[in-house]
């Protein structure tokens, strides 16, 4: 138990997360903080995985059509820099199917 105590801190370094928004406290989040949770909740943000292309298109996407304003170029930079490393793709969480020679075979086949 003592032991537990002790790795609590350590639980809570790894996921440190602002308790307001639900962002991820890597460099840059202040910057999306401020700009991405004024139309909509910063989870439709967080629950978004997509690489830096597409967040970039994102982005566009609610200025062409959603009256998101025009980011100065520097704030742009920082929010993608954020977006695509915290937000990246995720690897396929199935495995891949089993090649067909692997497979039993079947007991009889569908006509
Ligand atoms: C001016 C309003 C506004 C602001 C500010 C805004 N958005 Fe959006 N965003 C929208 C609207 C409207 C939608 C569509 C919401 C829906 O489908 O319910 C949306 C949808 C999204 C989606 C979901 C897209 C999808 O394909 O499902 C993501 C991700 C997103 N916004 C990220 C961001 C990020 C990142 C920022 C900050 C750079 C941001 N938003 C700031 C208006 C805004």
């Amino acid at each position: 138990m003592p032991l537990l105590l002790l790795l609590l801190p350590v639980i809570a370094v790894a996921l440190d997360t602002d308790k307001a928004t639900g962002l991820i406290k890597n460099p840059g989040w202040e910057q999306v903080r401020a700009h991405c949770g004024g139309c909509h909740s910063h989870a439709l943000v967080t629950n978004q995985r997509a690489d830096r292309k597409t967040w970039l298109d994102i982005i566009r996407w609610m200025q062409e059509t959603q009256n998101l304003w025009q980011l100065q170029p520097q704030v742009e930079m920082q929010i993608l820099d954020y977006l695509a490393a915290t937000y990246a793709p995720q690897p396929r969480l199935r495995r891949a199917p089993i090649p067909p020679g692997l497979m039993p075979k079947a007991e009889r086949t569908v006509q």
